[in-house]
């Protein structure tokens, strides 16, 4: 089972990816991680991807490729892949559908957590003032939330088109977004 976690920043993809993986034993691929860990680390891609991060904007397709790329296998001996954070664009839900069916393998589902703009901004205060994490302040939270309605909400009509797009509503508790979430992959 491959599912993809939809939605925009701070929609709750992160924390419903983690709880699928302790209970259903999927892996996380959260392209957003990686490229966090690899800043932190001090590699070479990290020292390209800090000032895209930094800025709100989305790092090139052919970096986050390669980076889900190396990491298929993993999740195939695992219980399947929950692809947080990707694809964020059409050339990067056409590279995931070719390096999928290469393996022999698909998208089984996507889900879209649904959440207003209101509710995503005051999600992202909080955890700003919580983890203090660059990229949620304000100013270049604005960034990301504009790059997900430019280059990434234009997916929904591709995985509709192929059949596989349900939505949760986002705004509920974690425990009903994760019951909407179970009955998809059901
Ligand atoms: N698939 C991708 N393509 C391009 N850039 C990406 C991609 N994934 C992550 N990034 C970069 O990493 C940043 C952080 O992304 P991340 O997925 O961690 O957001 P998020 O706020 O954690 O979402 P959520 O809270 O719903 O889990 C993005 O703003 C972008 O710069
Ligand atoms: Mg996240």
């Amino acid at each position: 089972m491959n599912l993809i976690l939809f939605g925009p920043p701070a929609a709750g993809k992160g924390t419903q990816a983690k709880r699928l993986v302790e209970e259903k034993g999927m892996v996380q691929l959260s392209t957003g991680d990686m490229l966090r860990a690899a800043i932190a680390s001090g590699s070479e891609l990290g020292l390209k991807v800090k000032d895209v991060l930094a800025r709100g904007d989305l790092v090139t397709d052919e970096i986050v490729i390669a980076l889900i790329e190396d990491r298929l296998p993993e999740a195939e001996a695992g219980g399947g892949a929950i692809f947080d954070g990707f694809p964020r664009t059409v050339a990067q839900a056409e590279a995931l559908d070719a390096m999928l069916a290469k393996r022999g393998a698909q998208i089984d589902a996507v889900v879209r957590l649904k959440v207003d703009d209101s509710a995503l901004l005051e999600r992202i205060a909080k955890r700003y003032a919580e983890q203090g994490r660059p990229d949620d302040n304000p100013d270049t939270f604005v960034v990301r939330l504009d790059a997900y309605n430019r280059n990434t909400a234009p997916l929904l009509p591709y995985y509709d088109a192929q059949g596989k797009l349900t939505e949760a509503d986002g705004m509920g508790s974690i425990e009903s977004v994760a019951k909407a979430i179970d009955e998809a992959l059901a």
